[in-house]
């Protein structure tokens, strides 16, 4: 097991109704005055966005809004936040949506709380010094941004999604209530499971390093939610099947999952998809399932042991056979899970067609974001990311 920090600051409240608590977590947190960010309007028509204002109302909070959060969210949104924010004296973003406000909160806040540019930090110009305190009333159960310390925008200046992580953007608190996922289309609820076992999985395939207790936590939230993702399918209205997934999600990127693992993991698939998301303006779930297939058989040979440990102790395949063969049948059962969720296994299911000069721009610019290398199952360079990409 290799060294690790373990530090996961948010204060989780979890279940039916508990976004009737957001204005006394709020005043709990001793700020004076909130912007209440949010997405593209499901919070104002599901009556989301009046339940929080009422909760603020009774704990006698001031609060501005702002809305407009877009899937992968924008650099222009959180600059004229950043504005707002200071114009009116913010000094707490409240997050009612899903990773998209989430992260475009976190930007907001370092927007505010440094001077400069904020992209600089997403640029890997330099380090935050801070954040202004983010809590969260989560609706969708997929990246994970509510316990983690990870933001991603895309600037629209060359179309360029990039991720900034510091443990000062970890929201102080994040309100789960299962039932606020039930509005979500299917397609939305699927890339969130798609997303939250990538979580897993980019901590999992990673070479070297015994870490018997965080592979069994591993392994057990990815059946979790393959398990539940399926119930879901057909019954999207299951209390249960949703807590199971967005209690997965939060446990998936807050670090727990890595533990003892190669330090940073592997992330090359989700490398891959910020080019894709970028530029096409694709759900994130669905591009990571797109690209894994073709990034699994591109390197599962350098990191053989962990396929053949996925395949059995995940997808519960047949153990005969040589470990290529096990590791194989494992991807195949992943790809085909995927298939069931109604999830894209190829690029072109995304409905996109890059040709070839696309896909060597996106290999470049995403060997650029990665400062020319990615990956720990196996260590990926540009040519390797085409090679990814035309498969
Ligand atoms: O904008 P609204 O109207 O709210 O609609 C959203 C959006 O269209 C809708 N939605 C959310 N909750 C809903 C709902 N519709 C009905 N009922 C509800 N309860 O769903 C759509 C997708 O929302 P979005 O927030 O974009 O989804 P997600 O949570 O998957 O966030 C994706 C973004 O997060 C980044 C992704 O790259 C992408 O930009 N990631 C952030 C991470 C982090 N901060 O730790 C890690 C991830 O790996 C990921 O990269
Ligand atoms: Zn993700």
């Amino acid at each position: 097991m290799y060294n690790f920090n373990y530090y996961t600051p948010t204060k989780v409240v979890f279940g039916k109704n508990t976004e009737d608590q957001c204005g006394g977590l709020v005043k709990e947190q001793g700020c004076k005055k909130v912007l209440i960010h949010y997405g593209s309007g499901s919070v104002r028509r599901s009556g989301l966005l009046d339940k929080v204002k009422a909760s603020l109302d009774d704990a006698e909070v001031d609060y501005i809004e702002l809305g407009g959060a877009v899937p992968n969210p924008r650099l222009s949104l959180v600059y004229e936040g950043i504005e707002l924010a200071k114009k009116e004296g913010v000094d707490f973003i409240l997050a009612v949506g899903g990773g998209s406000v989430i992260d475009s909160a976190k930007a907001i806040g370092y927007g505010v709380a440094n001077e400069g540019d904020v992209w600089d930090f997403y640029d890997r110009k330099r380090q935050a010094a801070g954040c202004l305190p983010i809590g969260v009333v989560l609706t969708i159960a997929a990246t994970g941004s509510e316990m983690s310390n990870s933001s991603v925008i895309t600037k629209e200046e060359g179309w360029v999604k990039r991720g900034y992580s510091s443990d000062y953007g970890r929201p102080r608190f994040a309100i789960m209530n299962p039932e606020l996922t039930m509005t979500l289309p299917d397609y939305q609820t699927a890339c969130g499971c798609t997303d939250i076992l990538m979580h897993t999985m980019e901590r999992y395939f990673t070479n070297g390093g015994n870490m018997e207790i965080t592979d069994s936590i591993a392994e057990g939230l990815m059946r979790t939610v393959i398990e539940n993702a399926r119930i879901l399918v057909r019954d999207p209205k299951n209390y249960d099947a949703r807590a199971e997934v967005m209690w997965a999600g939060s446990l998936s990127h807050n670090g727990l999952t890595g533990c003892g693992a190669v330090v940073g993991g592997d992330f090359a698939s989700h490398a891959l998809e910020h080019e894709i998301g970028g530029i096409y303006d694709v759900a994130h779930g669905a591009g990571l399932a797109a690209i894994w297939g073709s990034w699994a058989r591109y390197v599962y040979k350098d990191c053989l042991p962990r396929f053949e440990k996925f395949a059995m102790n995940v997808m519960q395949v047949d153990p005969e056979g040589t470990a290529d063969d096990v590791a194989l049948r494992g991807i195949e059962a992943m790809e085909d899970f995927y298939r069931e969720i109604k999830m894209p296994t190829s690029i072109h299911e995304l409905g996109i067609d890059p040709g070839d000069d696309e896909l060597k721009l996106m290999a470049h610019k995403c060997s650029i974001g990665c400062k020319g290398s990615k990956g720990s199952a196996k260590v990926l360079h540009e040519e390797d990311m085409y090679k990814i990409y035309k498969a």
